[in-house]
């Protein structure tokens, strides 16, 4: 009877953590932590009034998180005397940011529910409220990420792709993590918003022939041919604070930033989806957000994996 008992139990408790099968929830927090969204929304709206390119920083986060063993929070580790994490790995370095902004949110979100919402869970909505914020499609997030008691910077190496990727490179790198050519088309249509660093598009600028040549012209003043390697400039020229679908007409003039961005429109085949979405931005929003569910979605930990990290930047 005590044992039935018992198993009846398990199963409710099981039940009611939607997590425990793998599987996220929109729904996790709503009981636990019913504030979580709004006070997430809230320092993301903040932290885009006190620096607008926040946004973009923000939505990069998540892929970077979500491309290197899953959506774990891994890229959010601190690398210590005993511990290497992922902020130093190639593509991070100097690089990635928005970790302040994660803390604040996320000692607001402790402040409220101890010990419940992880820092998973924050970057991906964080992620989704920054492109909402600048004009971008909503999507709903599933929830119930854990945080990993682990990162990798040899796999950050090599799971992100660089900027020097052709596209077949890229295709490879996104269906390594389950994503389709599709989510790739769209899911680089996050280049709307944001900057990028002359070091990141030097090669593009003075070594590609599929670039207009004043729009060439134009990055190499600021841009040189070694040296200022952090200097920025936009990725979309036209609109770099407003998520639209603009960045696929630039693709169309060969006015993309990185040699990776323009060879989605380099009479290949990707060019007819560029089309597409330049013509069509409500079917880029629909795509985007579903795209964006399903990197999302890339390994969660869930139910008794990982933990629920306390201070993002180090294991509790
Ligand atoms: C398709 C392969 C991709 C490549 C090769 C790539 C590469 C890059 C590079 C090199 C930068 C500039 C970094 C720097 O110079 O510091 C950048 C910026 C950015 N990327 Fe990507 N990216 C890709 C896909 C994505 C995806 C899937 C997302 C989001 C879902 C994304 C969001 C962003 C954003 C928003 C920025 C601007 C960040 C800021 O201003 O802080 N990228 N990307
Ligand atoms: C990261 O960047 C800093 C500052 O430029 C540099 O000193 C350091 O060597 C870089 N780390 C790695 C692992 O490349
Ligand atoms: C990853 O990249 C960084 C920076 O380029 C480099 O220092 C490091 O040796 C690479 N490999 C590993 C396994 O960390
Ligand atoms: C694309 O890049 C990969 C990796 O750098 C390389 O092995 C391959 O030869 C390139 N493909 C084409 C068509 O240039
Ligand atoms: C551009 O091409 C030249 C000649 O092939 C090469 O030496 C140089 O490293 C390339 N520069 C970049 C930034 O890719
Ligand atoms: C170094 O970082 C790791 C991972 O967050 C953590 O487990 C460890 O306690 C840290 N060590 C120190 C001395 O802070």
């Amino acid at each position: 009877m005590a044992f039935h008992n018992f198993l009846l139990l398990s199963l409710i408790a099981a039940y009611a953590s939607a997590a425990t099968d793998g599987k996220l929830s929109p729904n996790y927090y709503s009981s636990t932590c019913p504030k979580a969204l709004s006070i997430i929304q809230a320092g993301v709206a903040a932290a885009i009034k006190k620096e607008t390119r926040m946004g973009a920083s923000l939505l990069r986060l998540h892929f970077h998180d979500c491309f290197v063993n899953g959506c774990d929070a891994s890229v959010l580790l601190d690398d210590n005397a005993t511990f290497i994490g992922e902020k130093t790995a190639a593509p991070n370095n100097n690089s990635i940011r928005g970790f302040n902004v994660i803390d604040d949110i996320k000692a607001k979100v402790e402040k409220a529910c101890p010990g419940v919402v992880s820092c998973a869970d924050v970057v991906a909505l964080a992620a989704r409220d920054s492109a909402v914020y600048l004009g971008g499609p909503f999507w709903n997030v599933g929830l119930g990420r854990r945080d990993s008691l682990t990162a990798s910077r040899a796999l950050a190496n090599i799971s992100i792709p660089p900027p020097t990727s052709n596209l077949s490179a890229l295709i490879t790198s996104f269906s390594a993590q389950g994503l389709s050519f599709k989510d790739l088309v769209a899911l680089s249509g996050s280049h709307t918003i944001g900057l990028a660093r002359c070091t990141s598009f030097r090669g593009h600028i003075y070594n590609d022939s599929n670039i207009d040549p004043s729009y060439a012209k134009s990055l190499q003043r600021i841009c040189p041919r070694s040296g200022k390697d952090n200097v920025l400039a936009p990725l979309d020229l036209r609109t770099p604070t407003r998520f639209d679908n603009l960045y696929y007409k630039n693709l169309l003039e060969r006015k993309g930033l990185l040699h990776s961005d323009q060879e989605l429109f380099n009479g290949n085949s990707a060019d007819s989806l560029v089309r597409r979405y330049e013509s069509n931005p409500s079917k880029f929003f629909r795509d985007f957000a579903s795209a964006m569910v399903k990197m999302s979605n890339i390994k969660p930990l869930t139910g008794r994996q990982g933990e629920v990290r306390k201070n993002c930047r180090k294991v509790n």
